[in-house]
C-alpha cells in the first residue's frame, strides 16, 4: 500500500508536537495532543516504522511547541521512537498572544463563519508574525538538502513564505486542517493581514485542503488579494507555478476496523454493555469546541426526547467532550453552558432507572474510544463547521457488524465523502430529532447497505493514501516549476545576453510598455513611468549603435507624454501609429470610425454589467479593462461579451478580439505589434534585437522576428519568446546592465 517516499526526509511544522509529557513516578509519560492532525500524522508514524524502506530508515522530525517549558523537561525526555522531536521555545506571553489571541480568537472562529467571535487586535497579528519566525529560525536550523517539509495549519500560514526567502529552492507542502472560508468572510481581516496570509501560504509548493469548496475559497481569495492568475488550480506567483487541491484527510482505517476484535476493546465493550442493559446507545466525541454544535446537539437531541416519548427509558445518549483550549474565555464559558443544558435535560426527564444523557469531559484511551464506536447504534456528529471531521469516519471503521447509523452535519468536511448517513443541518433542532428517531428504527438491511458504501470509500482513501497523494502532487509541482524555469534568464544567459549586446554594432530594442516598463495600476492614467527607467532608456538610446522603440497598445499622446525628451521611436495603439525618431506620427491602416459604432453599444451594456469595468476608446481600437472587476465575476462576462463581439466582427472580416493583461480590445487584424517591428527593421541589418513584452499582443512581436533576436516575456507564461523573466525589476536590472 505505501511505496517508498521521494524524497530523505520528512520534516512536519505543527503548532503542537505530537505529545505532551506528563510526569509519573518514574520519569516522564508521553500523552498524545488531541485533534485530527495529530491522529492522521501519528497512524502515519506508524506505519512508517513497520515498514522502515518508506523513508529510508531517517526518522520524522516534528517540529512543534514545547509544551512542557514550565516543567524544564530535560531534552533527552522528548526522545521517541517514531519522531525526532524538536521543541519551539515560545514565552508564555508571546504564545497567549500568538495562540491565544490570533489563532483561536481570530482565525479560528472566523474561518469557521463566526466572525462575532472574532477580536481583531494589532498585538494579535504581531506576535503571529514573530512565533511563525521563530518555526523559521528553528527550521533553518535543521532542513538539509532533500527534505520534504510539510507545514500543517492554521498557526502556521506565513511560515511557507519565509522558509522560502532563506531556501529558494527547498520543498514545502502546506495542508490546512481547517476550512478556507469565502472571501465575503476572509475580506473581513485587515488588507496587510490577508495578503500576508495568502503569500506566506504561497510560499508552499502545494497547497492542500480538505475539500474542493475550501480550495475554491482560497484561489478566491488569492485572485482578489494579489491578482495572480490562476488556471486548473495552478497559481501563477511572480516567482514560480503553485498548486492548490483538495486532499480529503483519511484515517488509518485497518487500525480502527481491526482494533474491534481486539482482546482489550473487547474487554472494554463488556464494560459498557453491563451499564447499558438493554438501552440503544447515542453518542458523541469532540474536542471542547463551540464549531462542534455541541449546544445545538443537546438541543436537539431533548427535541426528540419531546417528540418522541416512547423512547424514553429506551436510548441514552453518551456524550463526551475532549478537554481543549480551556484557558481560553469562550472555552470555559462553553463547558459551564453544556453542563447546565445537560443537568436541566437530565432533571426534566430522568427517572429512578434512567438518565438520558451521560456527560464526561474527558480523553478516552484508544480502546474505549474504539469499543464505544463499535457498540453505539447511533453516531451523532454535529459540527457547525469542521474542517472534515476524522471522529465520523473512525465510527464507520468501526462498524464491524454494520448495526449503527451516523447521524453528520452537512457543515463537515466529511459529508463531501459519507453523503449514505443521515445528513442533517445542525442548526434544525428538528430535522436532528427526526433522525435520531429515523436511525433507531432504520431496517438493518438500510443501515448495512449505507455502511458498507462508506466503508469503501474511506478504506481505500486512507491517511497513507492522503499522505501519499499529496507528497506525489508536491513533486509533479516541482516538476512542472522546473520545465518552466529553464527558460528563465540565469547568470549565464545574462551574461550571454551582454556579451551579444556588445559585439554588435548595430542593435535596436523594442520594448513593451505596460506590465513590461511600468507595472499595472487601477487607471492607466496612473501607470506613468518613473525617472529611474527613462534614465534607463534615454542611457540606451542616447547609445549611436541603438535604436529603441517603444511598442504599445497606448494611444500616441500618452506616449508622447512619458517620453518627451527621449530619442526613441514609437508604436501606439499596437502598431495604427509609427512615429519613426523624431519624424511625424505615420498612419499604418486608416480603419474609419464607423466600425466602433456597432461595438461601443455592445461595450458599454457590459461595463453596466460587470461593475469596476471600464472603456478606453482609442483611434482605431475600443478597449474593455476589467482589472479592477471582481475576477471570477469579469471572466464570466468576459466568455460573453467575447460571444456577442464575434457576431458583429465575424461580419467586419478585418477585425479581430485581442485580449491583453485585464483586458479585451477590438481592432483592426491588418496591423500588429510583429508588422510595426517589420516595419522598423525595414530589411536592415541589425547584428542584436531585443523584444520584451508581457502579454499575448506581444507574442505577435516574438513571432515575427528573425531566430536569432533575443526575446524575453515578463512573467510566467508560456510565450514564443525565447525566454522569461520573473518580473520587471529583473528586466530592468538587465537593461541597466545593457546601458552601461
Ligand atoms: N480523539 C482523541 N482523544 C479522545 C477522543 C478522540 O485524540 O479522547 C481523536 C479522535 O480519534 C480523532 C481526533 O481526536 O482522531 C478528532 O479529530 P476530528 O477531525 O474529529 O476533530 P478536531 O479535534 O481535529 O477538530
Ligand atoms: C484542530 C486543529 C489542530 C489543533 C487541534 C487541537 O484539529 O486543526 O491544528 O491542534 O484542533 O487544538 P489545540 O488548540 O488543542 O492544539
Amino acid at each position: 500500500m505505501v511505496n517508498e517516499t521521494p524524497f530523505e526526509r520528512l520534516v512536519i511544522a505543527a503548532y503542537r508536537l505530537p505529545f505532551k509529557l506528563t510526569k509519573t513516578k518514574k520519569g516522564y509519560k508521553a500523552v498524545q495532543n488531541s485533534g485530527g492532525l495529530v491522529s492522521a500524522i501519528l497512524a502515519l508514524s506508524e506505519n512508517f516504522k513497520a515498514n522502515n524502506k518508506v523513508l529510508k530508515n531517517s526518522k520524522i522530525v516534528w517540529v512543534g511547541i514545547n509544551d512542557n517549558l514550565a516543567e524544564n523537561v530535560p531534552p533527552e525526555s522528548f526522545e521517541n521512537e517514531n519522531f525526532d522531536i524538536l521543541p519551539v521555545t515560545i514565552t508564555p506571553t508571546l504564545n497567549d498572544l500568538f495562540y491565544g489571541g490570533f489563532c483561536n480568537d481570530l482565525i479560528w472562529p472566523l474561518f469557521h463563519y463566526f466572525p462575532s467571535y472574532s477580536v481583531f487586535n494589532n498585538d494579535y497579528y504581531k506576535a503571529y508574525q514573530e512565533a511563525n519566525s521563530k518555526y523559521c529560525e528553528e527550521l533553518i536550523k535543521i532542513i538539509q538538502p532533500g527534505d520534504f517539509i510539510w507545514i500543517h495549519d492554521y498557526q502556521l500560514m506565513l511560515l511557507p513564505e519565509m522558509i522560502r526567502e532563506k531556501i529558494p529552492d527547498a520543498t514545502i507542502g502546506f495542508f490546512l486542517h481547517i476550512p478556507f472560508p469565502s472571501f465575503e468572510i476572509f475580506r473581513l481581516l485587515p488588507r496587510r493581514w490577508r495578503e500576508s496570509i495568502v503569500k506566506g501560504m504561497l510560499g508552499a509548493d502545494l497547497i492542500g485542503f480538505h475539500t474542493h469548496d475550501y480550495t475554491q475559497h482560497f484561489i478566491k481569495c488569492v485572485k482578489r488579494t494579489t491578482g495572480f492568475e490562476v488556471h486548473q488550480n495552478i497559481i501563477y506567483t511572480p516567482n514560480k507555478r503553485v498548486k492548490a487541491d483538495a486532499f480529503p484527510i483519511g484515517i488509518d482505517y485497518d487500525k480502527f476496523h481491526d482494533a474491534c476484535l481486539k482482546e482489550h476493546v473487547l474487554a472494554e465493550k463488556q464494560k459498557i454493555k453491563l451499564h447499558l442493559a438493554r438501552q440503544k446507545l447515542i453518542f458523541s466525541v469532540d474536542r471542547l469546541d463551540y464549531s462542534k454544535g455541541l449546544l445545538l446537539r443537546l438541543k436537539g437531541y431533548e427535541t426528540f426526547l419531546e417528540k418522541f416519548p416512547s423512547w424514553h427509558s429506551k436510548a441514552v445518549f453518551n456524550m463526551v467532550v475532549v478537554p481543549s483550549r480551556d484557558n481560553i474565555e469562550k472555552y470555559k464559558k462553553l463547558k459551564k453552558e453544556i453542563e447546565s443544558t445537560v443537568g436541566r435535560i437530565n432533571g426534566k426527564y430522568s427517572s429512578l432507572a434512567w438518565r438520558p444523557i451521560i456527560y464526561q469531559y474527558k480523553s478516552l484511551s484508544f480502546n474505549e474510544l474504539v469499543a464505544l464506536y463499535d457498540l453505539s447504534d447511533v453516531g451523532l456528529i454535529t459540527p457547525l463547521r469542521d474542517g472534515m471531521n476524522l471522529v465520523a469516519k473512525e465510527y464507520v471503521a468501526c462498524q464491524i457488524e454494520n448495526k449503527g447509523v451516523l447521524i453528520l452535519s452537512e457543515m463537515a468536511g466529511a459529508a463531501a465523502e459519507l453523503n449514505e448517513a443521515l445528513i442533517i443541518n445542525p442548526a434544525d433542532n428538528i430535522e436532528m430529532a427526526e433522525a435520531i428517531f429515523k436511525a433507531l428504527e432504520m431496517k438493518p438491511e438500510e443501515k448495512h447497505t449505507r455502511l458498507e458504501r462508506m466503508q469503501n470509500r474511506i478504506s481505500n482513501y486512507n491517511v497513507f493514501t492522503w499522505a501519499f497523494d499529496f507528497f506525489n502532487q508536491t513533486f509533479d509541482t516541482k516538476k512542472l516549476q522546473k520545465l518552466v524555469s529553464v527558460r528563465f534568464i540565469n547568470k549565464a544567459i545574462s551574461s550571454q545576453i551582454v556579451t551579444d549586446y556588445r559585439k554588435a554594432d548595430r542593435r535596436i530594442l523594442f520594448l513593451d510598455y505596460d506590465g513590461t516598463l511600468v507595472p499595472f495600476a487601477k487607471f492607466p492614467e496612473l501607470a506613468t513611468i518613473n525617472e529611474n527607467t527613462v534614465e534607463i532608456i534615454k542611457k540606451l538610446s542616447n547609445d549611436d549603435k541603438n535604436q529603441v522603440v517603444i511598442v504599445s497598445g497606448r494611444d500616441k499622446k500618452f506616449l508622447e507624454m512619458q517620453f518627451a525628451g527621449v530619442n526613441v521611436s514609437l508604436v501606439a495603439e499596437h502598431g495604427y501609429y509609427i512615429r519613426k525618431g523624431v519624424a511625424d506620427w505615420e498612419v499604418t491602416i486608416n480603419t474609419g470610425e464607423q466600425w466602433k459604432e456597432a461595438v461601443l453599444p455592445i461595450m458599454n451594456e457590459y461595463v453596466s454589467r460587470c461593475n469596476g469595468t471600464f472603456i478606453e476608446e482609442k483611434t482605431g481600437s475600443i478597449a474593455w479593462h476589467y482589472r479592477n472587476a471582481d475576477s471570477d465575476f469579469a471572466q464570466l462576462r468576459l466568455h460573453e461579451l467575447r460571444d456577442d463581439l464575434s457576431e458583429i466582427i465575424h461580419h467586419k472580416t478585418d477585425f479581430e478580439i485581442l485580449e491583453g493583461h485585464k483586458v479585451l480590445e477590438v481592432k483592426s487584424g491588418k496591423y500588429d505589434k510583429g508588422q510595426a517591428a517589420n516595419a522598423l527593421l525595414s530589411n536592415q541589418k541589425f547584428g542584436f534585437i531585443l523584444a520584451v513584452g508581457d502579454d499575448k499582443t506581444d507574442e505577435f512581436l516574438f513571432k515575427a522576428l528573425p531566430d536569432s533576436a533575443c526575446s524575453i516575456r515578463v512573467g510566467l507564461n508560456p510565450s514564443f519568446a525565447r525566454y522569461n523573466v520573473t518580473d520587471i525589476s529583473v528586466l530592468l536590472e538587465l537593461l541597466e546592465v545593457l546601458a552601461e
